[in-house]
């Protein structure tokens, strides 16, 4: 963008801002009173991530809707950056927290649900053995401490713009001039050099990733079966195959995380599209929301990884916290995996999602903006880019985050949520047409109101939070 087109950018960016101090004087308040106890004024200093002036307080969310503080309500398409993916507080896992929660919490033993949680976790994701975690950043961690001890290898592999939650392995960069590993400049208190055990390579590009699997050190490939977090950048037709048959070829495991990507289908992209994974992980909407993951593995890996625990002397594996697999998260899980993860509800969040895709796209079309649209089933993104992503260094090439903040405030202040760190929509069972209609309406506005900007394609990349 040009400097004028800058200035008119941020002109009506603070009338937005303006908009939204003066519409949410509740919201205001209650910011002031939890400065004074929490650093940033959150809980946890992500929720200042987002672009009002202010954090927006919640007073309660329900199926799609979110209502905050002042009373207003939104079309929720931000779902809590996917937990809430089937939509918040369903009536299954509220029943089943309630009985469960008269009944233990927790108890450091199985409760007697397990192996029916168990089976559940199998039929819908299709691998055989389970272990269970609070977070999906835990259970990948634990992953990567399994694939390391049985296949007694040393290095991780991973794809750059990466993010598999707080692992300190993957939080690292690839550097563009050298193809080498950097560390992720934005991470604080890191102080061990990943460069020595972790390689990076772009996306969607094999030949890299077969330079870096043919030294025959790494120990697993552990990748989200399409980029989610660095904008969504879909795998190539038949990069997936090839890149399973790299890493059988050299020795070295798949991990598929699954945390953003269960939104493909029922029981995730790896088994719609049959990746074939050696090991896959599930955090964030397995439970609907509750904190909990899973991460499911094959018969071989079960055998490799009971010789590794029983050769290894007794004491800390290193693997595992007190709270998982608790009998309140079994509860949940049973329930969401009965209730939420059903085919039935996956036709209607896809079939939705394409109506709001096709919606976007049509106005896309009208307005003559150079955007577009990537869709990986519920899940959708407006990119601020002509194409759809090929890999992260594209991503960061187009980046406009004015535009984006922008955006998403003015969304925000029309009554909708997008996910606040790119423009992400995520459609729930419980989203309705209308909710959809509403979006639409507010995007309509969105382009008017950018009018007075030309049509062109970024210039300037940008730096991104996470
Ligand atoms: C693909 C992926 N894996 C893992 C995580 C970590 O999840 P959590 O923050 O719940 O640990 C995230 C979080 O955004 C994610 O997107």
């Amino acid at each position: 963008m040009t400097h004028s087109d800058t200035d008119t950018l941020r002109a009506i960016q603070h009338t937005e801002r303006e908009r939204f101090i003066a519409s949410h004087p509740r919201s205001m308040a209650l910011a002031r009173d939890a400065q004074q106890h929490y650093l940033f004024g959150v809980p946890l200093h992500w929720m200042r991530d987002w672009p009002s002036p202010a954090t927006l307080f919640v007073a309660q969310a329900q199926g799609a809707t979110l209502t905050c503080a002042d009373g207003v309500g939104y079309a929720d398409f931000c779902l809590g950056d996917t937990g809430a993916m089937f939509g918040h507080s369903p009536p299954a896992l509220a029943h089943a927290i309630g009985e469960q929660a008269a009944r233990g919490l927790t108890c450091m033993l199985p409760a007697t649900n397990a192996a029916v949680v168990g089976g559940l976790l199998s039929k819908t994701f299709g691998l055989p053995m389970w272990q269970m975690a609070l977070s999906a950043s835990d259970a990948n961690r634990f992953v990567l401490r399994w694939a390391r001890a049985i296949t007694a290898r040393p290095q991780l592999l991973v794809f750059d713009g990466c993010y598999h939650g707080a692992v300190d392995d993957t939080l690292v960069d690839m550097d563009p001039l050298t193809g080498g590993t950097l560390p992720r400049a934005s991470v604080l208190g890191q102080v061990h050099n990943h460069a020595a055990f972790t390689r990076v390579v772009p996306f969607n590009d094999l030949p890299a990733l077969e330079t870096a699997l043919k030294q025959g050190d790494v120990a697993c490939l552990l990748a989200e079966p399409a980029l989610t977090n660095f904008g969504l950048v879909p795998p190539d037709t038949g990069f997936w195959e090839q890149a399973r048959a790299l890493c059988r070829e050299h020795g070295a495991l798949f991990v598929c995380d699954e945390t953003h990507t269960v939104s493909t289908a029922l029981g995730g992209y790896a088994r719609a599209h049959r990746l074939d994974p050696d090991f896959m992980v599930v955090g964030k909407a397995v439970a609907g929301g509750l904190p909990c993951a899973v991460y499911g593995f094959t018969h071989d890996m079960a055998e490799r990884m009971v010789q590794a625990k029983n050769a290894a002397p007794e004491g800390h594996s290193g693997i595992g916290t007190t709270l998982a697999g608790n009998a309140l998260t079994l509860a949940v899980l049973q329930a969401s995996l009965e209730h939420l993860h059903t085919a039935a509800n996956y036709a209607k969040m896809l079939d939705l999602a394409s109506v709001l895709e096709q919606g976007l796209r049509d106005r896309i079309a009208a307005s003559g903006r150079p955007w577009t649209v990537t869709r990986l089933g519920a899940r959708m993104e407006l990119q601020f880019m002509s194409h759809t992503p090929r890999n992260a260094q594209d991503v960061r090439d187009h980046a406009q985050s004015e535009l984006e903040a922008f955006t998403h405030l003015f969304m925000l202040n029309r009554g909708v949520l997008l996910t606040p760190f790119h423009s992400m929509m995520l459609v729930s069972p419980a989203t309705t047409l209308n909710d959809v209609a509403q979006l639409l309406a507010v995007f309509d506005e969105l382009l008017a109101a950018l009018r007075a900007l030309p049509a062109r394609p970024a210039t300037a990349p940008a730096s991104r939070s996470a």
